[in-house]
């Protein structure tokens, strides 16, 4: 049986705008996205039967139909009407409920693998336009890094600029649920004003697109773009989950460089032009973290990821 495999890469929200919440419960957003080199597999194969397996080597994640993948799948068999049986694997390296996107991009990669597989030959802003039904954080990944998502995420713009360094990241053993924190940012947002919900750390950022020209104009400067990056949903994912503002509170104090929470957390990172040799102070600030916290140094990686590769069992 052959089989394709495809690398699933995490992203980051160097920035992240939260406008309003919409009719339809989702909120609207300005956020510059990149991706890292910090990757799951992801391998479709196609079986001898009409049955649809997964097999997924972290229990945390269901192995079966609510899985990001196999929704996708399903959303891509129902589009072209193609229904025959697949194998699909999951192999995790990045961790869930982060604001990492992993399940996103899993689901990404399963769209590209199976348009192969199935030999569909859809172009990338139709895969995209598909992957927006498993999740708004799903488009990204047909598009370069860094790029800028609006609307709910669905609307992608790509940047043309390259970004310099990478991160270091800091991983927590806690889950954020991303509908939990954007119930907490409507919370704070209604209690005191938008500002209100925003990140503590920059009361007086400059409105929005203001911020992120700003930001753009720096891409290639690790040392001046890491203190004009921010994340709306901080305030309202520390709320929800005090373990995370300790944890916060103590990156903050132990290290010299800005921290930064990733989409709805649970991750954090630093933005650095040497993303490696930062790693072991890094990793002493995490060891005397008050709960579990990994640390790993990534690159940011640029075009769409698309190195699949034929295996036999
Ligand atoms: O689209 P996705 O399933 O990834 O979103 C998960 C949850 O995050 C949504 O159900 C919603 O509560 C929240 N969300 C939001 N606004 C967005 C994206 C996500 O409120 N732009």
């Amino acid at each position: 049986m052959s089989t394709l495999s495809l690398e699933s890469p995490a992203k980051v929200n160097l920035t992240l705008c939260v406008a309003a919440r919409r009719a339809d419960g989702y909120h609207e957003l300005e956020s510059l996205v990149a991706r890292i080199n910090l990757c799951d597999t992801i391998s479709v194969s196609l079986r001898d039967d009409e049955h649809w397996t997964l097999a997924c080597d972290d229990p945390a994640i269901p192995g079966d139909e609510r899985n990001l993948v196999w929704r996708a799948a399903e959303r891509l068999s129902a589009h072209c009407g193609v229904r025959c049986g697949i194998h699909l694997a999951v192999k995790k390296r990045i961790p869930v409920g982060a604001g990492l996107g992993g399940g996103s991009s899993n689901a990404a990669a399963t769209l590209r693998l199976l348009n192969r597989l199935w030999h569909l030959e859809l172009a990338d802003d139709v895969l995209a336009r598909i992957g927006a039904e498993v999740g708004s954080d799903v488009p990204l990944f047909f598009h370069s890094s860094p790029c800028i998502i609006r609307g709910r995420g669905e609307i992608v713009e790509n940047v043309a600029a390259r970004l310099a360094g990478g991160v270091v990241l800091f991983l927590p053993e806690v889950y954020s649920q991303t509908s939990a924190v954007y119930a907490a940012w409507d919370r704070l947002s209604a209690g005191g004003g938008g500002e209100a919900a925003r990140q503590p750390t920059r009361p007086a950022r400059p409105p929005a697109l203001l911020a992120l020209a700003e930001v753009l104009r720096r891409l290639d400067d690790p040392d001046r773009l890491a203190p004009l990056l921010f994340n709306d949903l901080e305030a309202a994912a520390l709320g929800t989950y005090p373990a995370l503002a300790d944890v916060a509170a103590h990156l903050r104090r132990a290290l010299p460089w800005a921290v930064h929470m990733t989409g709805s957390g649970a991750a954090f990172f630093c933005l650095l032009a040497d993303p490696a040799g930062g790693l072991p102070r890094a990793q002493a600030a995490a060891a005397t973290a008050p709960l579990p916290v990994r640390a790993v140094a990534a690159s940011f990686t640029r075009g769409a990821e698309d190195r699949a590769r034929r295996q036999s069992f």
